[in-house]
């Protein structure tokens, strides 16, 4: 039986929640630039324009709520812990549907849109709805530290030892709605599979790392996943 799962997912498991994906046609970066918006340089250099497009982009979430791929996978972590499995969800999204639905052993590599991190003292809280350069940070009470609680391009992904220890342990690696064009997540299936795991890629088509997975379940994620699911907790 396979004892240690390892679930990846990307903007496609939100996609149905409303959210979008980033690299589709209608993605976030074919409307916005991510270099002038989702990079270290971009906030030093605007910030109110940085911090506005995560305040839409958090006000946007308040909209949105899980679809049956996210409630399909808190029922598998459930299943899977109840019978004494190993389970991980790593998730590059930074909206919280996971949390929202039920999963509990969820890792945000990219970070969380309702988290703000303040630069001077390093205090991560929960976001306000609109954060802005002259608001003070709840711990040091300083203003013009605040940041959104996200990894931009650039800057190291988080929980990367621990990422790395349970993708060398687990015995099935599943990749769900996720382009595979992104380091280091797009790497994670070769590690696991070097490993020893097998690899799974739920996704609506075709991706640049396919070729290196042993089955894919093409479809839409609220309907492949908990297909899948099914098969799984059987
Ligand atoms: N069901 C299943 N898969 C879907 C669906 C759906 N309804 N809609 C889209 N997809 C698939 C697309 O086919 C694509 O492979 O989801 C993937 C989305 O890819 P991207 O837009 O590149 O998103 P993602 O892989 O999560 O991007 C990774 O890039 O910009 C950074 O930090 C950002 O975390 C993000 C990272």
């Amino acid at each position: 039986m396979t004892q240690s799962l390892f679930i990846l997912t990307g903007s496609g498991v939100s996609a149905e929640s409303g959210l979008g994906t980033f690299r589709d046609t209608d993605g976030l970066w074919a409307k916005f630039d991510w270099r002038e918006l989702a990079t270290p340089e971009a906030f030093a250099s605007k910030p109110e324009q940085v911090h506005a497009f995560y305040n839409a982009r958090r006000a946007g979430l308040k909209k949105a709520s899980p679809n049956a791929a996210h409630l399909a996978l808190a029922d598998l972590e459930r299943a899977w812990l109840a019978r004494g499995g190993e389970f991980l969800l790593v998730t590059q999204n930074v909206d919280d549907l996971h949390e929202q639905a039920g999963s509990e052993r969820v890792v945000h590599m990219h970070g969380e849109l309702k988290k703000m991190r303040c630069e001077l003292c390093g205090e991560v809280h929960e976001a306000f709805d609109e954060i802005t350069m002259d608001l003070p940070c709840l711990n040091c009470r300083e203003a013009g530290g605040l940041r959104p609680h996200i990894v931009w391009f650039g800057e190291m992904p988080m929980e990367m030892d621990l990422i790395y220890d349970q993708l060398e342990a687990c015995d099935l690696f599943v990749a769900i709605g996720t382009s595979g064009t992104v380091y280091p997540a797009a790497g994670f299936s070769q590690v696991a599979k070097q490993a020893g795991a097998r690899c799974l890629e739920i996704n609506l088509e075709e991706t640049d790392t396919s070729p290196l997975f042993d089955e894919a379940r093409k479809g839409l994620a609220s309907q492949a996943v908990p297909a899948w699911v099914a098969d799984m907790v059987g």
